[in-house]
């Protein structure tokens, strides 16, 4: 038995973790919750959006899973999911790309992931008006966090038995910067020689996702290219309301759903839990359980194919509840 801290967070986030936990007990998983908070309950509760008590659970576990939190407007408050990045050096940002069928989308048979380093590039920060009118950003890119999230995608390639990682980068044009980042991964390459590496430049990369999706196994790029392409990838499978999102690092990792809190919705039981139980799916891939992660994608598939079990977002008629025990009864 594994321990995974979680964080229900706000607004529907208690539902739909609800639902994730209702599914792992009926499909047996080996895990075992250290229930904590972050968000708005948290910060009402303690004072903190962070709770010291949450810091903890995660250095101790080492893996999480978080419902969406509402960061409070204005009081200079910070997101949570940039403050969590930062304190935990989670630089890995990985996104499963993969349709489902009965969800809206152009095309079949897409299945990859994008790997997106999330420590650098132009979103360091390092801005400055360096006279009037004139703005100056600095793209920051090292070959030490150029050859990690390489080497993540990599990995992750062996993990799920991928057979190719395209590097995306502009590399024309930045020579130096995104040079550097390319001949990194290149050099990470040599290490896995069972996996094909190939490259692409992001504008045709962008062309490339809405015209040929299934040629893709895994991505791997810069921060801001792959902040775009993730949001593209997500458009490709059926929209924000389904994506499951992962933000990782070299001890810890967390797991969670791209949308947010939904306060309009929240206690009526209309929140579509999908998001947070595929980046379940993605939590158990990363903690090894393969076997366990598969027969609950594959239960969420089943359920997400038949009109008759959707949730209402998707043209259904479930609520959460009903849709979670349908996930369960098609738990083989
Ligand atoms: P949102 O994603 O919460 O909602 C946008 C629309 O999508 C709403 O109509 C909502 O009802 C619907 N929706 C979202 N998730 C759904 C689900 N699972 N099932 C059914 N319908 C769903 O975005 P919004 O309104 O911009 O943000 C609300 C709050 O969420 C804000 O406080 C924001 O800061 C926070 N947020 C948190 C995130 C996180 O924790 N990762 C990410 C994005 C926003």
């Amino acid at each position: 038995m594994k321990t995974v801290t979680l964080v229900p967070g706000d607004g529907i986030g208690p539902e739909i973790t609800e639902s994730v936990k209702a599914v792992f007990k009926a499909a047996n998983a080996p895990i075992a919750w250290e229930e904590t908070d972050c968000g708005l309950n948290a910060y009402e509760r303690t004072g903190t959006l962070m709770p010291q008590e949450f810091i903890d659970s995660l250095n101790r576990t080492g893996v999480g899973l978080k419902g969406p939190t509402t960061t409070p407007i204005g009081g200079g408050h910070r997101s949570i999911n940039v403050q969590m990045r930062q304190m935990f050096n989670l630089y890995a940002s990985v996104r499963p790309i993969k349709n489902f069928k009965g969800l809206k989308s152009f095309f079949e048979g897409i299945d990859f992931f994008i790997v997106r380093e999330n420590s650098e590039d132009l979103y360091k920060g390092i801005e400055y008006m360096i006279a009037p009118g004139v703005a100056q950003g600095i793209k920051l890119i090292t070959a030490e966090a150029s050859e990690r999230i390489g080497r993540h995608a990599f990995e992750l390639a062996v993990k799920l038995g991928r057979k190719k990682v395209t590097v995306v980068h502009k590399a024309n044009i930045m020579k130096y910067t995104d040079g550097l980042f390319l001949d990194s991964v290149r050099k990470v390459a040599a290490d896995y020689p069972t996996i094909a590496i190939d490259d692409m430049i992001v504008d045709n990369c962008g062309m490339q996702m809405v015209t040929r999706p299934q040629q893709f196994d895994v991505i791997v790029t810069e921060n801001l290219y792959g902040d775009i392409l993730s949001d593209i990838g997500a458009g490709l499978i059926g929209g924000l309301g389904i994506a499951a999102g992962a933000n990782i690092g070299e001890h810890c990792a967390m797991f969670e759903a791209v949308h947010g809190s939904a306060p309009d919705i929240q206690g009526k039981n209309l929140a579509n839990p999908t998001a947070l139980l595929l980046s379940s799916v993605s939590m158990l891939e990363y903690m090894g359980e393969l076997e366990t992660a598969r027969r609950i994608q594959d239960a969420v598939s089943v359920t997400l194919a038949n009109a008759d079990t959707r949730t209402k977002d998707l043209g259904g008629k479930l609520g959460t509840k009903e849709f979670t025990a349908a996930v369960i009864s098609s738990l083989k």
